[in-house]
């Protein structure tokens, strides 16, 4: 018996990376679901353009269908770039053949508005493979052309998802409001007679792939034998994720992200598991003299490009305090725990990417000397000259403090600090790439 759920993809290849199989197969593998693949076209692309485009023989497509779904089976397959009508009549003879569920994304031009469909394959794709979709996805543009109506509207696009579904006999129809205007990212699904909304905020990242992603995030989870309706919420989640965590590469659209829907609860596990053992560590040395009044933190962040607010940055609840003679946390290791020195390791990081960790320790003039004898790079901010625009921002201090700590000095600092003001006490932060290089500067002082 397979145990593993299997997903075929039948489109083209995006030497990018960012969309075509080469999308469907990094989302197949977020969802632990075995990707297989039909490759219609190979093209040469990158974030700016597609600059050669080389159709494979409609026989070709045709056979590695049927080698994958003879032999290993395939639960749910999706189609992307089809390219030119001969594929189109070949894949739908072929995957007629089997019962897998099968979502449509109809793609006809790529995010830098290269053609990937030819007009005449239009009518081939509306009469060969609309019909046996279990979904279609198109984009406002997309839609438009099936529909044969402009959308510029939510209502608009319902009217068009049931005007597709009812002339092409796709089981349903799923309007994607990507390219719709607004605050909000909202898709319109028509199916079995009625309409669903799926909302996102509208965020701002990375686009190149988001078509590709969602259709197979949807069969992913087709896939694993989840409903229609909550296959849809799951990629709608996903693919917003995907965009806001974009790695920013190229001169053009970047791709989204799709290993951040693994990768981020992974990174969480080691960061909690890394810090947890180096706050245990760090009560071990019992440096009380090193302990404030208002205690000390110990925070460590999620990697780039997952640091990006304070609930990514894993810290100790209610800090680390003196306990008569002793150090001890008071409570466990929790992302959020961290207000303070989460700020400032997410400012800090701004500007070296690498450094997640830090640790706040009480002043003294014997520290900072003894740092700076030991080779430490040392720098300061004085509370004193901040800006009093930002001071009447809530929260902006510690940004603003390490900032200009980091400016003024000339080498990357391992330690800032500052004298404190009114009802402030003077403090010292320990910066460095992981909790344990944080302790190793921790060792050199004490
Ligand atoms: N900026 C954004 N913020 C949030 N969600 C978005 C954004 N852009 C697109 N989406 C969502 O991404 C999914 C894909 O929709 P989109 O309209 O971008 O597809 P597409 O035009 O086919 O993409 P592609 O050009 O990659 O083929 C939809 O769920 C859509 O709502
Ligand atoms: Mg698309």
């Amino acid at each position: 018996m397979r145990l593993v759920k299997t997903a075929l993809t039948i489109a083209g290849s995006d030497s990018g990376g960012g969309a075509g199989i080469e999308a469907d197969l990094k989302t197949f593998t977020a969802f632990g679901v075995h990707g297989l693949v039909a490759i219609t076209s190979v093209t040469a692309q990158n974030t700016q353009a597609v600059t050669a485009i080389h159709d494979i023989p409609p026989e070709v497509v045709s056979e590695q269908i049927k080698a994958v779904a003879e032999d290993i089976g395939v639960d749910a397959a999706k189609t992307g770039m089809l390219s030119n009508a001969e594929i189109i009549k070949a894949v739908a003879k072929t995957v007629k053949e089997y019962d897998f569920p099968l979502v449509v994304d109809p793609v006809m031009i790529a995010k830098s508005g290269a053609p990937l469909l030819r007009e005449d394959a239009v009518e081939a794709l509306i009469k060969h493979i609309l019909p046996l979709a279990t979904l279609v996805t198109p984009n406002r543009f997309e839609a438009e052309k099936l529909s044969g109506m402009k959308i510029k509207t939510v209502e608009d696009a319902k009217t068009a998802a049931k005007k597709i579904a009812e002339e092409t006999g796709a089981h349903a129809v799923i309007v994607k409001g990507g390219h719709i205007e607004g605050n909000e990212a909202i898709d319109v699904l028509y199916h079995n007679g009625t309409f669903r909304e799926y909302r996102a905020p509208r965020v701002e990242g990375c686009t190149h792939g988001t078509g590709c992603s969602f259709s197979a995030a949807i069969t992913a989870n087709l896939a694993k034998g989840f409903p229609l309706e909550d296959a849809i919420k799951i990629a709608k989640e996903f693919i917003t994720l995907g965009i806001a965590t974009g790695h920013k590469i190229g001169k053009g659209h970047c791709p989204v992200n799709q290993s951040a829907w693994i990768e981020i609860p992974a990174e969480k596990w080691r960061t909690y598991e890394e810090l947890t053992k180096a706050v245990r560590e760090f009560e071990n040395l019992n440096p009380v003299k090193l302990i404030p009044e208002v205690g000390t933190n110990f925070v460590y962040s999620l990697p780039h490009p997952y640091a990006r607010t304070k609930e990514d940055v894993a810290g100790v609840k209610g800090r680390i305090v003196k306990y008569g003679n002793s150090v001890k946390a008071v409570g466990p290791v929790e992302f959020g725990a961290s207000d303070h020195l989460a700020r400032a390791v997410l400012t800090y990081m701004k500007f070296y990417p690498e450094y997640r960790s830090a640790i706040n320790i009480k002043y003294s003039e014997e520290i900072i000397d003894l740092a700076k004898e030991e080779g430490l790079i040392v720098s300061f901010y004085d509370r004193r000259e901040e800006p009093l625009e930002v001071k009447e921002r809530e929260g902006a201090t510690i940004p603003w403090g390490i900032e200009t700590a980091i400016s003024r000095a000339k080498k990357r600092p391992d330690l800032i600090y500052h004298l404190g003001d009114v009802g402030k006490e003077p403090m010292i932060l320990i910066f460095g790439k992981t909790p344990k290089e944080v302790l190793e500067k921790i060792r050199i002082i004490l």
